[in-house]
């Protein structure tokens, strides 16, 4: 099989890519993406070193997937299959700015569809978000029926997106197939997102920002996990489907900080209540038992299995990320919180 997987030098997809290349031996991958600041081909270090000057395995496409001619190029060569992560996906860069939300996650992914479509590719997987069901109460659980219903840009973004993926297979009879998973924690974050950003403060003896209460509450799924649920749905998933993948792992924000502090012995000085994100979502919560019965998808960790590799991991990769705090990085932040420091 000769698979694209879009964004696969982001957090998510380099972990897949990691599974494709070391789970299925005869695949060749070709992975798109066009390095914006969370792409970073240090996360595909070990891969590289694998297969050297040679394509065969692996190749890396430094491009925009909005980009049609380049896409076209690409699909001209013969795909079997294409995994597009390639996303803008933080949520307060979202509420900062939203152009970029809708060229890279709505136009983007109605590119690849186009381009997928022309070049009769046998399987379009769509990396979407439990984000797109919005907020839930303090009971319940997000299944694949709740009603579309985003609350950010953002999760707008990724809404149009799955409209579109939905659209090519009923009108066009494309076999798409759609994702929607909770939050992600584990190696190769980019440190925006609550886990990674609050670990790697700590480290640095910096504030930890909770936001509002620190009562909103999240689903943690660890990233391996997520991954494997994609490679069941790529390989067994019906087409046409949507399947959600959960950690059936729900936590405050509070809580993942205290887990945090307590594994790095830090105090909870550090924690320094900040304004709430605008339009925040309280609760989500995700109910997996469609693919867990139809795909037999199983996790493999449990919260404190993750969290300790994770923790572990941003501990012995503190060059890494050090360099990737600086720059654009601190211009964001310095936007961002300056007027919302409490
Ligand atoms: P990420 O921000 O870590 O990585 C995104 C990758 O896409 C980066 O490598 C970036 O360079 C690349 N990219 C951005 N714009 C591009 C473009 N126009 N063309 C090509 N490449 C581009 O994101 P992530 O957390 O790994 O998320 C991956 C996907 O999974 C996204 O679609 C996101 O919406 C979805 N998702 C994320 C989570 C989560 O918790 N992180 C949960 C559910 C779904
Ligand atoms: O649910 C899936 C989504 O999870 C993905 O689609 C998104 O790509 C991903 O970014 C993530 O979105 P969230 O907004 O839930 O993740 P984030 O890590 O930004 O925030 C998690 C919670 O922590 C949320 O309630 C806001 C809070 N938070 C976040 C940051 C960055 C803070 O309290 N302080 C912070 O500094």
């Amino acid at each position: 099989m000769r698979i694209l997987i879009t964004g696969g030098a982001g957090f998510i997809g380099s972990n897949f890519v990691r599974l494709m290349f070391n789970t299925y031996k005869d695949y060749s991958i070709i992975n798109l993406d066009a390095l914006t600041y969370a792409g970073n081909l240090e996360n595909l270090k070990d891969i590289v070193e694998q297969v050297g000057d040679s394509k065969d395995r692996y190749e890396f496409i430094r491009g925009d997937i909005a980009d049609a001619e380049l896409v076209d190029s690409l699909l001209k060569t013969g795909v079997d299959a294409i995994v597009n992560f390639a996303a803008e996906s933080h949520v307060d860069r979202s509420i900062d700015s939203s152009k970029i939300f809708v060229d890279t996650n709505v136009l983007g992914t109605q590119v690849l569809l186009d381009a997928a479509l022309k070049h009769k590719v046998s399987r379009y997987v769509q990396i979407s978000t439990d984000e797109v069901y919005g907020s839930l109460g303090p009971t319940g659980l997000f299944s694949e029926t709740t009603p579309l219903a985003p609350n950010s840009p953002y999760s707008a973004s990724k809404t149009s997106a799955d409209l579109f993926v939905r659209a090519y297979y009923e009108t066009y009879g494309m076999q798409t197939l759609i994702t929607r998973c909770s939050n992600n924690y584990g190696p190769y974050q980019f440190p925006e997102k609550l886990i990674p950003l609050f670990i790697t403060n700590a480290l640095a003896d910096q504030q930890l920002p909770l936001y509002g209460d620190g009562l909103n509450v999240r689903d943690w799924i660890f990233v391996t996990d997520h991954c494997a649920a994609i490679d069941k749905v790529l390989h067994h998933g019906k087409a046409g489907q949507v399947y959600n993948i959960g950690g059936n792992c729900e936590k405050t924000n509070k809580e993942i900080t205290y887990t945090i502090l307590e594994a790095l012995g830090k105090p909870e000085s550090l924690i320094k209540r900040v304004k709430d994100r605008p339009g925040h979502d309280r609760r989500y919560a995700i109910d997996s038992s469609k693919i867990e019965r139809e795909l037999q998808w199983t996790r493999q960790y449990d919260f404190a299995a993750g969290m300790k590799e994770t923790v572990e991991w941003y501990v012995k990769n503190e060059d890494c990320w050090k360099r990737i705090k600086t720059g654009e990085y601190v211009q964001f932040y310095q936007r961002w919180y300056g007027d919302r420091v409490g």
